[in-house]
């Protein structure tokens, strides 16, 4: 059964999310009806440029609307108009001091003017507006997210084998736990990566260091992209599931919440209750975590591999591991909930079909995850949201320290259900469990606990997982497979990548084209799960083994293997349409600076304009070329990247085309590609 519901009405997937938010509360930013937006009259107006901001203001200001400095000069004092005084420096407001701290990161143009200038100066085209509204296609099929990841048979991580062999090779950074912490064991670059996942897009995508124009076979690609349009495809017979070989359906489960609410615990309890952890490996996690003085994580180490993660006690990369259901092979994704390592969880959440959140039930803890500007329940429920899931188990957990109260869970269930419509996940499609990690209750059976039985009716948490649709495929399209980690073995001259197909399929000897750098290789050999496979189709995880590549070129994370009469796009101008979410600190400002992510891509940028405000209901435009984006608004936007991504409009795929926009350690919009510009 197709997992996406409703397509008549899917304006765009993400933006249905949008919908049951309250506007009422916002200013008139974003009220302006359509009939009032006069652009020719907008043009001849006088403006006046802000000295801080350098903002053009309407001739009328006294004020810069943006940031509250005085004038200067005043209107009239014409003598005057270049010269800046200690005195007029010295009436910044407070709004001002915040303004001059924001545009103090700005290289320079954040007039409009300058902004317009800068652009011709790149010759990016400024194509018409009349389009910005245009809705993906709801005939899209609904992309699904797979883990990328290798394991062992135990079904818990194992690093990457390649990265293991010591033969000379070289794990590219990723943000996958799979492959940092091989490296981390080596004493390599994992705890260089760790540091870089902290929001520090320019590091975390390593497109900084290739050119475009520079990297052989690229514009082939880009000129084959032209010749060839998706419609033309027909895939071969052998890239479509054969359902009398295929058993259970991959599906790619998120765990994601607040730190410490018991993410890596209760993955761990599942795993140990599964049989995929043995007795003996349980218990040297047992026996080195107490001697670490650390007993109460020894569940959680069994995903927490890396001495840095044991020694404080947090997750900082995506674990993997995986376990069959009576439906499902189910691949889990264990998430940090640390503030500091969301763009990891990005890059592993990015890829799920739906996603366990976990709440911690104690009392105090409950609220600092769902407090706005401190815990992370928000922002994980928003990004897994705009990632696409629409299912979601919420797992409440740590109930044995309420005493298993049913009012305790009531009252997360009314707050958080509330929080959870306004991100748009359908409440058919939210189930509530109450469990316990630590205490085994309401895992894999019924509950034991009579105060927990006393009042609990609803299915344990293995059913649960099992109640999910099933998400849905593009095997029919050409193939698409994002990077999610690169090793690359100079002693055998080979190159191997890690992905989740997100469309099409691939076999051994196939020729495909890793982007952006456009050059073709031969797929020598491929796993899955660890196991060498002869097929992998939309949806598997796989490790692919690559001949025929450049080992000096930049395959890297956030790359995509292609097939080669198809290549993705590569750019760094793109139009979005996104959403800024409620605990935005400061508006978004036209040149604001962001991080941009894009499945396992980042890359540094900056709003290049903001040209409308949206309706959250009806899409429709309400202000054009507003000063700046405020909290929950809705916008089309323009970003220009300090480097090019992989990318695709959303309305020709949605994996590749759902991005994420940071700033100063949180999320502040998401949202989804309308138009690649460049
Ligand atoms: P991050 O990955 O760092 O965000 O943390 P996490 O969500 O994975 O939490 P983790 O599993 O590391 O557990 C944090 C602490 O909560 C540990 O001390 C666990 O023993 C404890 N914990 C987890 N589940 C339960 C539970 O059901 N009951 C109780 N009492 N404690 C729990
Ligand atoms: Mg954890």
């Amino acid at each position: 059964m197709p997992r996406k519901v409703n397509r008549g009405v899917d304006y765009d997937e993400a933006y249905d999310s949008y919908d049951d938010y309250d506007y009422e509360d916002d200013n008139d930013y974003s009220v302006d009806s359509p009939a009032k937006v006069e652009e020719p009259q907008q043009k001849v107006k006088k403006l006046w440029s802000c000295s801080i901001c350098t903002y053009d203001n309407e001739e009328g200001m006294s004020v810069c609307d943006i940031c509250g400095v005085i004038r200067n000069p005043v209107a009239g004092d014409f003598k005057n108009s270049n010269k800046k005084t200690a005195d007029s420096e010295g009436k910044c407001s407070g709004v001002s001091l915040l303004a001059k701290s924001l545009f103090g990161s700005l290289p320079h143009q954040t007039s409009q003017k300058a902004v317009v200038g800068q652009l011709q100066k790149d010759d990016l085209v400024m194509e018409s507006r009349n389009d910005f509204h245009k809705s993906p296609s709801p005939d899209d099929m609904v992309s699904t997210r797979l883990q990328s990841s290798k394991l062992n048979t135990q079904g818990n991580v194992k690093p990457s084998t390649v990265a293991e062999d010591g033969n000379g090779a070289e794990s590219v950074h990723s943000t996958m736990q799979r492959s940092e912490k091989s490296n981390k064991s080596k004493g390599k670059r994992g705890k260089q990566n760790a540091s870089n996942s902290t929001d520090t897009a320019v590091n975390g995508n390593n497109f900084g260091k290739m050119s475009l124009s520079d990297k052989p076979g690229n514009s082939n690609a880009l000129d084959s992209r032209k010749h060839k349009s998706t419609a033309e495809y027909h895939p071969d017979k052998w890239m479509l599931p054969d359902k009398a070989n295929d058993t259970l359906t991959q599906l790619n489960l998120a765990i994601v919440g607040h730190v410490d609410s018991g993410k890596s615990t209760l993955s761990g309890r599942l795993l140990h209750l599964l049989g995929r952890i043995t007795k003996k490996e349980m218990h040297k996690y047992e026996k080195d975590a107490k001697i670490q003085g650390k007993s109460s994580f020894a569940y959680a180490w069994a995903l927490d591999e890396s001495p840095e993660e044991r020694e404080r006690g947090i997750t900082m990369n995506v674990a993997v591991a995986y376990f069959n259901s009576k439906k499902y092979h189910v691949v889990i994704l264990d998430s940090p909930g640390h503030k500091d390592f969301v763009p990891n969880m990005i890059s592993g959440a990015t890829q799920a079909d739906a996603a366990i959140l976990v709440i911690d039930a104690s009392n105090g803890a409950f609220e600092a995850g769902f407090d706005g500007s401190k815990g992370q329940t928000r922002e994980h429920a928003l990004l897994i949201r705009s990632f696409g899931v629409e299912q979601l188990i919420v797992a409440v957990n740590k109930m044995d320290v309420v005493g298993y109260s049913k009012d305790r869970f009531d009252l997360i269930v009314t707050q958080l259900g509330t929080f959870f419509r306004s991100c748009g996940f359908k409440e058919s499609c939210i189930l509530w469990i109450p469990l316990s990690a630590v205490e085994n209750q309401n895992l894999v059976a019924a509950p034991s606990d009579a105060r927990l039985l006393s009042w609990y009716r609803g299915p344990y948490l293995f059913d649960a997982i099992d109640s999910l649709q099933p998400p849905a495929r593009d095997f029919a399209k050409p193939l698409l497979m994002p990077i999610c980690d690169v090793t690359k073995s100079s002693s055998q001259g080979q190159v191997s990548v890690c992905g989740k197909l997100v469309a099409g399929a691939l076999r051994s000897g196939l020729k495909v084209m890793v982007m952006p750098s456009g050059e073709v290789g031969t797929i020598k050999s491929l796993e899955r799960d660890s196991q060498s496979s002869a097929v992998a189709r939309a949806g598997d995880n796989v490790t692919i083994n690559l001949q025929g590549i450049d080992l000096s070129n930049n395959v890297m994370p956030g790359g995509v293997v292609c097939h080669p009469d198809y290549p993705v796009a590569v750019a760094r101008h793109l139009e979005l349409k996104v959403r800024a979410l409620e605990e935005l600190a400061v508006p978004i400002l036209n040149g604001s600076q962001v991080e941009f992510h894009i499945h396992h891509a980042q890359a540094a940028g900056k709003v290049a304009k903001i040209l409308s405000i949206l309706d959250p209901k009806s899409g429709k435009e309400t202000k054009r070329s507003p000063r700046c984006l405020l909290s929950k608004q809705s916008a089309v936007i323009e970003v220009v990247l300090n480097t090019p991504v992989c990318v695709e409009e959303y309305s020709n795929c949605r994996a590749l085309g759902r991005a994420s926009l940071r700033a100063m350690g949180r999320t502040i919009a998401i949202g989804i590609v309308t138009r690649i510009i460049q």
